[in-house]
């Protein structure tokens, strides 16, 4: 017995021996410009405690101002996805060189010295923020062309226009390394492959920021190596979750291309929300500052998450010393920045945060400021030029556009097609500018555009048609399938709708059509025999056996951006020959069925319906045949309104003057009756406001999706509305869900006993007595009342099982 435990013990710690990872890199960057170590030292010990404090706050564009900067010092600002100046998305490239102007005047001066506000901005896929700015496709796209030299030049490209604007930083690439496709972010990762990660991630590094003697000059930006570390790897691929992994599987798989990003000299590395083992990573001293900083010996800031500080246990969002002492640099503090500013100041004074450790911050925030230019008498806002959506830009994009392209399926080779015939168009999308361009577009979730939002720039349908009509054919769009002449092929076009981090969670990898009448149409053109190529749009490999079995050609697309005549480039013949044949490659593994969405090369058991690596060319001649189609199974869970509609939903009011989408954050109806605003309860924009201001009449607010969801296969399904009432009176307020004409259910909520914060369940039992047909939900929830009140919600979730908690009965 004795020996058997010794020999465990043994083994236990020859494991733990093997398992002890090295991090170690030496560090080679060079800086030849401005390196100013005695001045910074200088600066430094001349500074005030609530001085060095201002230098490690950085607050956002929507609740900062320049006045505050000069009064409070503070080091750095950011606009936030949804945030540009004066709080309007349409502002001019004038209007951001001015506030830049404005934010360098504001900026402290120590001894003469000034030391200029350092502005950060998501450029995440062009100078994204901007109206008028070039959009490359997103990473996903940028992993499926493996082409290394591109990406840098497409850095190359963002920095000058990010530089542009005023600005000289962005938080950019994110070098994730996406294993769960369910997760919202999948698209901002490259590759589920570190290692094509690793490569894509310094490409696009040293593009923004310049290399050898351009590094850092007047022609680059600061880049963020995002996010430090593991936000790839969370369970069930929930966004900001915990990433569950040994040590060695977090330097080999997550870790990994943060080598070649310190190797690019990456100025700044962002801080992830993720948790690493249950570990926040916002308060991970061994990661941050054990691997990070002395182990990989960065030699930049760390710049904390949206308010990611918070989120460690015993912090709030103004106040947070543990994620100081952990080794974040700078605090990423988009509103309550004053408190933080405050409460650090009261932290460093009491000893809870040691002067040396704020001094080391400041000193690496300076030094980075230094290399940059900042303390040598660079000012941001006198960049020479305006080089948004430059001609060179857009032919890169484009360029970029064509290599992405994976061709999935071509039988018969039916791909290229010869311009010159008349070609039919359909799908929604085809006329959609902000499904080619997703999340992180003008606003942060990128649906609230319009077409008129973009400049310069066509639809897919508008670039099918010209490219066709030049070359001596026709182009006709139906929306019902009823053409004018009987079209010789037919081009279709669907995706899904765009989205940015936890809002673009999925519960499974099934693809959710948001245009109800596609897959029918495709599915009833392709039964005529008329040759049929689908063009899907989406943010990773989703399961559309459907689809591909209803389509002789099948493109991934992907989020290719504003270039989309880079798609036809590709797919047309020009003079008869092959104009550019396909490049692309898959970048990440394709599902064949909806539970596989932790699929990836390195699995041990691979059943992939495409692997990793495929694409087609026009030389191939494989045949697709017939895909099995999995039928769905039992449904469990139903998102409906997670801070904003989960996806294919979308919010709407209704006034008495009618129906209107709510488009912006800071939503007010046409008649000025209605007043939806977002705001953070647990987390960054996870909740809205809700205000009915008139008196009487129909007021409504509500979430509606153009493909009805089926809850049959749900045994007891009930919603759980977790909300408060702000304005306690006798208002009456209904929760409804409709399922077409003339059909719904709806229950009286008990308006007097929600004054808290509640997890409400209504079963969809009571709605069902009162008329709902619960195999054709359409409208997924709507609060109505005819009186003043004035609520919050943050979630909406369908769910399965016994009622815990407080139950609306009927
Ligand atoms: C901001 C984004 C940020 C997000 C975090 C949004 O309001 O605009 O920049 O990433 O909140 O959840
Ligand atoms: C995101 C970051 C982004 C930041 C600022 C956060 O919510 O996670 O990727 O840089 O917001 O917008």
């Amino acid at each position: 017995m004795k020996k058997f435990i010794l020999l465990t013990m043994f083994l236990i710690q020859a494991t733990s021996l093997l398992a002890e990872v090295d991090w170690s890199r030496e560090n080679s960057c060079k800086y030849n410009n401005f390196s100013n170590a005695d001045l910074i030292d200088q600066l430094i010990s001349d500074m005030s405690i609530e001085e060095k404090v201002g230098q490690v706050i950085q607050g956002d564009l929507d609740f900062i101002t320049p006045a505050d900067v000069k009064k409070f010092k503070i080091g750095s600002v950011l606009n936030g996805g949804n945030t540009a100046p004066n709080g309007d998305k349409y502002s001019s490239l004038s209007d951001w060189k001015k506030l830049s102007q404005e934010f360098y005047d504001a900026s402290p001066t120590y001894k003469g010295i000034k030391i200029p506000v350092l502005w950060g901005t998501d450029a995440v896929h062009g100078h994204n923020n901007v109206i008028g700015a070039t959009l490359f496709p997103h990473n996903i796209g940028l992993g499926a062309t493996r082409n290394i030299e591109l990406v840098q030049k497409i850095g190359e490209a963002i920095a000058l226009e990010v530089l542009s604007t005023g600005v000289a930083w962005t938080f950019a690439p994110t070098i994730a390394v996406p294993q769960d496709d369910r997760w919202g972010r999948t698209y901002e990762g490259f590759s589920e492959d570190p290692i094509l990660v690793s490569k894509l991630g310094k490409a696009l590094i040293l593009g923004l920021q310049g290399e050898g003697s351009t590094l850092l000059n007047e022609k680059h930006v600061l880049a963020t190596a995002k996010h430090f570390m593991g936000d790839g790897g969370t369970t069930n691929g929930v966004d900001q979750g915990n990433t569950k992994i040994s040590e060695l599987g977090l330097r080999e798989l997550h870790g990994y291309p943060y080598f070649d990003a310190l190797d690019a000299c990456a100025q700044t590395v962002m801080a992830s929300f993720n948790s690493w083992n249950g570990e926040k990573l916002h308060g991970s001293k061994s990661l941050l500052t054990g691997v990070l900083k002395n182990d990989m010996q960065f030699d930049g800031f760390v710049v904390g998450d949206w308010n990611g500080h918070g989120q460690v246990e015993d912090c709030s969002n103004s106040k947070c010393a543990q994620s100081f002492n952990a080794g974040v640099d700078m605090f990423m503090v988009p509103e309550n920045w004053k408190d933080l500013l405050r409460n650090t100041i009261r932290q460093v004074n009491s000893g809870e945060i040691s002067e040396l450790r704020l001094d080391e911050a400041v000193k690496n925030i300076l030094v980075v400021k230094s290399r940059l230019g900042l303390l040598n008498g660079r000012k941001p806002h006198e960049f020479e030029g305006n080089f948004l959506g430059h001609p060179d830009h857009i032919s890169l994009a484009r360029q970029a556009v064509r290599e992405s392209l994976v061709l999935l399926k071509n039988n018969d080779g039916v791909l290229p097609l010869m311009p010159n015939q008349h070609i039919g168009v359909i799908g929604d999308a085809s006329n959609k500018i902000s499904t080619q361009t997703g999340g992180w577009t003008i606003t942060w979730q990128g649906r609230e555009n319009s077409n008129s939002d973009f400049v310069n720039t066509r639809t897919i349908y508008e670039s099918i048609k010209n490219y066709v009509e030049v070359n001596g054919g026709s182009v006709e769009f139906s929306s019902n399938g009823k053409f004018q002449n009987k079209p010789d092929v037919v081009i279709g076009v669907f995706g899904e709708e765009p989205y940015a981090e936890m809002l673009g969670d999925l519960k499974d990898v099934a693809f959710t059509a948001t245009d109800p009448r596609y897959l029918p149409l495709l599915e009833s053109i392709s039964a005529t025999n008329i040759p049929t190529i689908s063009i899907f749009l989406s943010g990773r490999p989703l399961v559309v056996n459907e689809y591909l079995n209803a389509s002789n050609a099948f493109v991934a697309a992907w989020l290719p951006g504003t270039a989309v005549e880079g798609i036809s480039d590709v797919i047309f013949m020009k003079n008869n020959k092959i104009n550019f044949d396909f490049q692309g490659k898959l970048s990440y593994s394709w599902p064949r069925s909806k539970d596989q969405s932790v699929l990836n090369f390195t699995d041990s058991i691979y059943d992939p319906l495409f692997p990793y690596g495929y694409g087609l060319t026009y030389a191939s001649e494989d045949q697709i045949n017939n895909i099995k189609i999995v039928k769905s199974k039992k449904l469990d869970l139903v998102n409906i309104f997670l801070g904003a509609a989960s996806i294919p939903g979308k919010e709407f009011v209704v006034t008495d003057s009618g129906p209107e989408f709510v488009m912006q954050d800071n939503f007010l109806s046409a008649n000025k009756k209605i007043k939806i605003t977002r705001f953070d309860y647990q987390r960054q924009d996870d909740a809205k406001n809700i205000i009915f201001i008139k008196n009487k009449g129909m007021q409504a607010y509500g979430i509606s999706a153009e493909l009805p969801t089926d809850l049959s296969s749900m045994d007891s399904p009930y919603y759980e509305i977790v909300m408060r009432v702000n304005s306690l009176s006798d208002a009456k307020l209904y929760f409804s869900v409709g399922c077409g004409n003339n059909c719904m259910g709806s229950i009286e909520l008990p308006v007097s006993k929600m004054a808290e914060w509640e997890a409400i369940n209504v079963p969809l039992s009571c709605l069902k007595k009162d008329g709902l047909n619960e195999s054709k939900v359409q409208i997924r929830g709507l609060f109505s009342s005819e009186e003043q009140i004035n609520f919050d919600v943050n979630s909406i979730i369908i769910k399965d099982g016994a009622i815990t908690g407080t139950k609306v009965s009927c």
